[in-house]
């Protein structure tokens, strides 16, 4: 599993409840605000407060309603996205179950393990999406098929995807 007592230290909620699959490949993350009167302050270390050492970082931003990102899986990578400003919506499949989380708090993280297939949208005018990735970018790990990504995810060895699953 997680790093679990590290993130606490900070004071990280994860998800509890009746568990599935997907719950166990995705989590949702709520950092502290350490701000003042000076404002707001919201901290995401590597390995501490996100199960993952951060080895690159993109972010999206002007998009809108009418668009649609994403629409892919990482063989490898693990991300935690965060809208550091206004809003956007995040479908995220297995491939036997889905479910659609809304991004709307700086201090809200949204977790995906690898092979998780996601679509970002509903982008609100100001919307920037950050994204903070375990790894360097390589299109090689990337299935950009659906059709291809449930073939994948059908194929993979039982063994494979439990090792996945608590890693
Ligand atoms: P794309 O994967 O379509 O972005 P999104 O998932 O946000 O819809 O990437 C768009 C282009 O940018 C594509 O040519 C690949 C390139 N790209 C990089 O070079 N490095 C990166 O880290 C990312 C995320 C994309």
């Amino acid at each position: 599993m997680f790093r679990a007592v590290n993130i606490k230290r900070r004071g990280c909620f994860w998800q509890q409840g009746n568990m599935s699959i997907l719950d166990e490949q995705i989590k949702l993350l709520e950092w502290k605000d350490l701000g003042d009167e000076r404002g707001n302050l919201v901290v995401v270390e590597g390995n501490v407060d996100i199960p993952f050492e951060i080895k690159r970082i993109f972010y999206i931003y002007g998009s809108d309603d009418t668009v649609v990102r994403g629409q892919h899986a990482n063989k490898n990578s693990e991300f935690v996205m965060i809208n550091v400003c206004g809003t956007s919506k995040v479908k995220v499949d297995n491939g036997t179950e889905s479910r659609v989380i809304e991004l709307s708090r700086p201090r809200m993280g949204l977790y995906l393990k690898n092979n998780v297939w996601k679509d970002m949208y509903e982008f609100s005018p100001d919307s920037i999406l950050l994204v903070l990735a375990s790894e360097h970018y390589d299109e090689k790990e990337y299935i950009r098929d659906y059709q291809e990504y449930l073939k994948y995810m059908e194929e993979m060895e039982p063994d494979n995807a439990g090792q996945a699953l608590q890693r």
